[in-house]
């Protein structure tokens, strides 16, 4: 078995209600983070884990996040003639990050039905899953820091952060064994999809960042679907911790729910701290309006 973790899927192919208008058109995952779409920082992030293909899972309306990744010879054209060079690098940059295929999830069942769309595409090793509307800033990035788990231990690992108790019920909650050594991971006992307050005690959530072995894949075929018709990851992750085992990795990075309003306006204003620039405007706007808002 390949024992490298060189694939990622990136399920894409929700609905964004959370974003509608803004959504009905135009995919969540497309919009921008000051200059560049939320796709692109999630890809480049697997890129940068070593990650070398990319399965998008898709759907309707979502052929603009494929295009994205490809060539586009007139506007190369077009920016050549006008001797814009730093943009005509960039712009191949992008059609050349990573080898990026598309399978399609026909109806949005659930992110563990999105996940198995893409087993014929993984194969026989393990994979990344980034989920498509979440962005993450850190050195070194999510992705890498599970990548360098798993390479030690070799056990699907998954992401958590702690959350406040008012946000529990938002997020899969993961109960895990106490860990005496300190370690920056535990294995996980029990996981729970958006608890009630007095279901759970923990406040570990996983925001969406995972390294699966290929056991998942058969989990994930043989789950039932939930009451709502949607086959859970959150189901197949506790499958696989009471067979295989997974830990729980406390990663260290800046997290932003851009599926959300307040979460994607919050990353541009955050990213857009760090742009070379606009970061100096943006502070002197910034510092303006709270003296206003005082
Ligand atoms: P979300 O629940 O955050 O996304 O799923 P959503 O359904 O698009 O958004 P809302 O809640 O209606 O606003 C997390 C990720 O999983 C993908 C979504 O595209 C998103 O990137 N997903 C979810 C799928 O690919 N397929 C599904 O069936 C469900």
């Amino acid at each position: 078995m390949q024992t490298k973790v060189r694939k990622a899927v990136l399920p894409v192919a929700g609905l964004g209600t959370r974003f509608i208008p803004a959504s009905k058109a135009t995919p969540k995952e497309m919009f921008p983070i000051v200059d560049k779409p939320i796709i692109l920082h999630i890809v480049e992030e697997a890129v940068s884990a070593g990650i070398d293909t990319i399965i998008l899972v898709t759907g309707r309306h979502k052929t603009s996040l494929e295009e994205f990744f490809d060539r586009n010879y007139e506007l190369e054209d077009t920016l050549a003639k006008q001797n814009k060079d730093h943009l005509l690098k960039e712009v191949q940059r992008i059609s050349k990050l990573a080898n990026i295929l598309s399978v399609r999830q026909k109806n949005p069942l659930g992110l563990g039905h999105a996940v198995l769309c893409a087993q014929s595409a993984i194969g026989d090793e393990p994979f990344a899953v980034l989920l498509g509307d979440e962005v993450m800033y850190g050195k070194p990035n999510v992705t890498e820091q599970l990548v360098n788990v798993y390479n030690k231990e070799k056990k699907s690992t998954v992401a958590v952060m702690e959350v406040d108790q008012s946000e529990v019920s938002k997020y899969g909650i993961a109960e895990t064994k106490k860990n005496p050594g300190k370690m920056e991971f535990s294995e996980i006992e029990h996981l729970i999809e958006k608890p009630k307050p007095n279901e759970t005690k923990s406040r570990l959530a996983l925001p969406g960042r995972y390294v699966f072995t290929p056991t998942i894949f058969k989990i994930l075929r043989e789950l039932k679907p939930s009451k709502l018709g949607e086959i859970q990851l959150t189901d197949a992750i506790l499958k696989l911790a009471q067979t295989e085992g997974v830990l729980a990795y406390s990663f260290n990075a800046e997290r932003f729910d851009a599926g959300d309003r307040l979460g994607f306006v919050t990353a541009n204003i955050e990213f857009g701290l760090k742009h070379p620039e606009i970061s100096e405007p943006l502070k002197k706007y910034i510092k303006e309006k709270a003296e206003k808002l005082k």
